[in-house]
């Protein structure tokens, strides 16, 4: 870490919890490797988000990150609000600049970025998207933005996945959007590429996956689960098997920090010194698997 000095600049992420985040690794990592002079930290916020907000102002943090549960309940303290965010209904990076607070949201571009990296492009493709909760809504901002040929939402809850889709319908009404239960995905035989949003692979539930017959993979080109821990999940795994391109969500977490950061320093990264910090943030996150 740089020297902590009178100059050094101030950035955090608030969150509840928060123990457990990877974004100061990811944040000072890039300092340190393009030798800037700031500082990220993880606060807890355990309920009072006003305050914290007006705290961050007067102690003349320049940006934060915001994760759950502060997402969406963050937007009524801004001043600004960035149109993607807007569109997400979400804001995950506030850039704080002559005392007014500007939200963004940077996960679709996160996605965006990662899924470039690794040559996969939703232009023109039908993408299946399974899940309607926050994650969701900006893998399908990323969709819409994207030119998608056709979008699927698959939730438990169908009445979740229709007002998602109402909301992607309010900024892109023309995009061809069907709504469907678990049960009837296997009816679907189009899909070119989907992308898991659930909390189901994760710990505690590593043994478990949305998908429970393995055929909705045969025709598939490519899938993407948000969840990076554990290193591929169940459902990576079984799409692995029938051959189909896997894409974890460690890169999603990369990049949306790496677009944050550059959104605070006004800056564009290096693709050199963008992989150092990826393969950076790989070992520290795999070095025991
Ligand atoms: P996030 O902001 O991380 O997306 P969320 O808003 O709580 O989290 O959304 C969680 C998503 O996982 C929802 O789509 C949820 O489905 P419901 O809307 O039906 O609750 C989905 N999910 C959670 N547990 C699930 C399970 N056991 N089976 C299928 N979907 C599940």
């Amino acid at each position: 870490m740089q020297n902590i000095n009178g100059k050094t600049k101030l950035y955090g992420l608030i969150a509840n919890p928060v123990e457990h985040t990877k974004s100061p690794l990811i944040h000072n990592g890039i300092s340190d490797l393009l030798g800037i002079n700031s500082v990220y930290l993880p606060f807890l916020v355990k309920d009072s988000l006003e305050e914290a907000i007006n705290g961050a102002k007067a102690l003349n943090i320049q940006g934060l990150n915001v994760t759950i549960p502060y997402k969406q309940d963050v937007i009524k303290y801004l001043d600004e609000i960035d149109q993607e965010a807007k569109e997400i209904g979400a804001v995950n990076t506030i850039i704080i600049k002559n005392d007014k607070l500007i939200g963004y949201n940077t996960d679709a571009r996160g996605l965006a970025r990662d899924c470039k990296r690794q040559g996969v492009s939703f232009d023109n493709k039908n993408v299946c998207i399974l899940g309607a909760g926050g994650a969701a809504n900006a893998v399908a901002i990323l969709c819409a933005k994207s030119n998608v040929n056709k979008l699927y939402i698959v939730n438990r809850t169908m009445s979740k996945a229709e007002t998602l889709r109402d909301m992607i319908r309010m900024y892109y009404k023309s995009l061809d959007i069907t709504c469907l239960s678990y049960d009837d995905i296997y009816k679907i035989d189009d899909i070119d590429i989907c992308v898991q949003t659930t909390s189901l692979g994760m710990s505690p539930y590593i043994d478990r996956s949305p998908i429970d017959n393995n055929e909705f993979f045969e025709k598939l080109e490519v899938v993407v689960d948000i969840v990076y821990n554990p290193r591929q999940t169940k459902f990576l795994k079984d799409a692995a098997k029938h051959g189909v391109m896997i894409i974890n969500g460690l890169g999603m977490l990369y990049y949306q920090a790496v677009e944050a950061y550059e959104i605070w320093n006004d800056i564009v990264i290096s693709d050199q010194d963008i992989e150092i910090g990826y393969l950076a943030l790989q070992d520290n996150v795999y070095s025991c698997n």
